[in-house]
């Protein structure tokens, strides 16, 4: 039965990806915009985030949730998301036009 529950879970977690939601990927962007810019377009020593692949922003934001990437802002900031909110906003600055 454990065995089976296992099993489940995996699956669900696998499906989990999240689909793209565009209202929520964009309202979550604004929560950067003070740092990185109208969408992402960074006119400041911050990273330019528009245009930038969603797996590479995805996996460094989760560095920074998990502290495996550190620094001044960051960490402290994607405390506030949960995953698939990060994941939300990885594919809404992924889809900005550079
Ligand atoms: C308070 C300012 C601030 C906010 C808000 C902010 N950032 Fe950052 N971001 C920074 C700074 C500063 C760095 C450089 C690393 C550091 O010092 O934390 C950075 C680095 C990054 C990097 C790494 C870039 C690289 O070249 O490695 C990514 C990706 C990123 N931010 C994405 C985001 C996203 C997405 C949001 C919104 C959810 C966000 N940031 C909100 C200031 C901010």
């Amino acid at each position: 039965m454990k065995k089976i529950t296992a099993t489940l879970f995996c699956l669900c977690s696998l499906s989990f990806a999240a689909e793209y939601d565009p209202i929520r990927g964009q309202m979550l962007s604004l929560s950067c915009a003070s740092c990185h810019g109208t969408d992402g377009k960074s006119t400041t020593i911050t990273t330019y985030l528009a245009g930038m692949g969603k797996t590479t922003l995805y996996k460094t934001l989760l560095e920074y949730k998990n502290g495996t990437k550190t620094g001044t802002m960051m960490q402290k900031h994607v405390k506030g998301f949960t995953d698939e909110e990060l994941e939300q906003v990885s594919y809404y600055f992924s889809k900005v036009k550079r």
